[in-house]
């Protein structure tokens, strides 16, 4: 998605803007550009392609302004061409603007500005915001006392529908920035004499913890000195200002030739981080302090919905076995983009729980605001602290993973599953579950880290196999039960980091259409350490080396497999069935980096992908 930095304040604004894009790099791009004044001058410099192409344009310019706006730009509306980079510059030569999301009536908007003489050179959305604050600016002249600048951006939104993050500059108020969100995040970072705007913390988190996170239908205006709060209604709101918990060390690679794979190999942590301090003191069970739940109120709860998108999705499906099968409690996992619109009948037992990483992807935050606009309680797993979706949900579990920088999700995933089969047990124990089957659950669990260690030690083998797949144009997983949806994870990693065209199945659907693509060019990965159903799988492995498939397989240290039957054996140790498919997942991950890495992507940021989706 889209990134925003913004800077008003005393010291040279290009460095920052530079280096805050940097940071924002993760998130997905194509295009970048900054504005910046120079005296009385708003400069405009962007460029197509990677963040060093505009580097190279900017590094070499004397560029002194104090106040600037920088973007990085995930296409929505428009080729990735530099005219349609942004900021974007009205046509009377006004307004400067950068923006992430989608102007949903820009087209009746551009009509309109036509008729008033506005010109476009872009096919964006965000154009026509430039343009239409512009027209406010210019139409609304003296604003009897008011920010003529800051009433022009209020007035412009009030005019448009759907969803923006936008920060903007004046060509006649050159020591002011405005900033606005609705749908799509915005932070004001508060320094010394200086104010930031981000459409992540992580833009200028190494320079202030000082923020304050905008809500929908908020503005913030600052000169650099001060700030001031308003929303759509005029009315002066008292920021909320936080001390935001960043660790910038974890944002750097620390001698991993990518974030992917040091994020791969930050899982024990991430996993020690999911459990710290969440486990009774008698070892029985799991609990969590800001479910704003009572035990009493979660016995009520008769049905779950989970909602959630990509990977966080296979985390729910995941959990529909860890939940069903410790508290049987009957579980319905919903694409949030699907749930949203599909006005699921639901009963009023039913508890629904949002999974995202980002606590950003709006089809999930949207899904969340429909299940509490028809009076749900609804819970979030998120690791996005501050996050919209943490901040609007009734009560939630962060999951304290760290920075996720890569776009392919890793240690958020493994985490997310830790964290669910942690409620699961949670409310098995509130429900029939024995305390000597929770204490048996919890040292399961607490395993578990140490057990992803020893998967992670197979780093190695694992990319000699990806070697030898690594020309292979497509790929089957198949997995059964709780490892069926770590299938379906499986091939969502290789094809996000290595674009072959995978496909996740569970075992016995191959059978119903899926076999027919086996050939040798086209191998199984199977996840092969499910214990009670193995035999079947063993006969799906048979089936496939009968048509000449080669067999990849995630198999558990010392199971009666025939050792002849996989080609390419991957080992996990013997594990209870709630660890397994956390630590099944590790070798699908180092397997998609190292053939994504093999075949020359670029497995952190791969194309067309962003790291947190904000537009629907
Ligand atoms: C995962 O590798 C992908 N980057 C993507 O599917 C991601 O899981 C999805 O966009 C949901 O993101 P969230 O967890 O931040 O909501």
């Amino acid at each position: 998605m889209c990134g925003i930095i913004g800077y008003a304040g005393k010291h040279g604004a290009k460095d920052i803007l530079l280096d805050g894009l940097k940071r924002l790099e993760y998130r997905g791009y194509d295009s970048a550009g900054v504005a910046l004044f120079e005296g009385n001058e708003l400069r405009t410099i962007r460029a197509v392609g990677t963040l060093d192409a505009l580097v190279r344009k900017v590094g070499p310019l004397d560029l002194k302004g104090t106040v600037g706006i920088g973007h990085t730009r995930w296409a929505t509306h428009g080729g990735i061409t530099e005219d349609n980079a942004h900021p974007h510059r009205s046509s009377d030569g006004k307004i400067s603007l950068v923006h992430n999301g989608v102007v949903e009536n820009f087209a009746a908007i551009r009509t309109f500005l036509l008729s008033q003489g506005y010109q476009f050179s872009s096919e964006t959305d965000s154009e026509v915001l430039a343009n239409l604050i512009a027209y406010h600016y210019q139409r609304d002249g003296k604003s009897r006392g008011k920010n003529r600048f800051l009433e022009s951006v209020r007035r412009a939104l009030l005019h448009v529908q759907g969803t923006y993050g936008i920060a903007a500059l004046c060509l006649e108020r050159p020591q002011e920035m405005v900033g606005a969100r609705n749908s799509s995040p915005l932070v004001l970072g508060i320094g010394d004499g200086e104010c930031y705007l981000s459409s992540d913390a992580g833009g200028f988190a190494a320079r202030t913890k000082d923020v304050v996170f905008l809500s929908d239908g908020e503005l913030v205006w600052t000169n650099g000195a001060e700030f001031s709060l308003t929303n759509l209604g005029q009315e002066r709101l008292v920021a909320k200002r936080q001390e935001l918990n960043w660790d910038p060390i974890a944002g750097e690679r620390n001698g991993y030739s990518h974030f992917m794979l040091k994020e791969i190999f930050e899982q024990p942590q991430a996993l020690e981080n999911a459990m710290r301090g969440r486990f009774s003191s008698d070892g029985s069970t799991a609990h969590f302090g800001g479910l704003a739940m009572t035990p009493r109120e979660l016995r009520q709860v008769e049905r779950i919905v989970l909602c959630a998108c990509g990977t966080a999705y296979y985390a729910c499906l995941t959990a529909e076995y860890f939940i069903e099968t410790m508290a049987r409690i009957p579980v319905e996992v919903e694409y949030a983009s699907e749930f949203r619109y599909r006005n699921a009948p639901m009963d009023r037992h039913t508890l629904v729980l949002v999974v995202s990483q980002s606590g950003e992807t709006l089809d999930t935050l949207e899904a969340m605001r429909e299940a509490r606009r028809k009076g749900f309680r609804v819970l979030a797993i998120t690791n996005g602290i501050g996050s919209s979706i943490a901040r609007e949900a009734d009560g939630g579990i962060y999951q304290h993973a760290g920075p996720e920088i890569g776009v392919a999700a890793t240690k958020s995933f493994t985490s997310q599953l830790c964290i669910l089969a942690m409620l699961a047990l949670y409310l098995g124990r509130l429900r029939d579950m024995s305390f000597d089957e929770g204490v048996q659950i919890v040292e399961v669990l607490k395993a578990i880290p140490a057990q992803a260690m020893e998967v992670l030690l197979q780093n190695e083998a694992i990319l000699h196999i990806a070697e030898r797949h690594s020309r292979c144009r497509d790929m089957l997983f198949l997995g059964r039960q709780a490892l069926f949806p770590i299938a379906l994870e499986g091939a969502l990693k290789l094809k996000e980091v290595s674009y072959v065209h995978a496909e996740g199945h569970a075992a016995a659907e191959m059978k119903h259409g899926p076999i027919a693509l086996i050939t040798p060019d086209c191998p199984a990965f199977f996840l092969a350490c499910d214990d009670f159903i193995l035999g079947k799988t063993v006969s799906n492995i048979h089936e496939i080396r009968a048509r000449g498939g080669t067999i990849i397989a995630v198999v558990t240290r010392g199971s009666n497999i025939p050792n002849e039957i996989v080609d390419d054996p991957i080992w996990i140790p013997r594990a209870h069935a709630v660890a397994k498919p956390i630590l099944a997942t590790i070798p699908l991950q180092l397997f998609a980096c190292h053939m994504g890495i093999l075949r020359g992507c670029d497995v952190d940021k791969p194309r067309n992908l962003a790291k947190s989706v904000t537009v629907e």
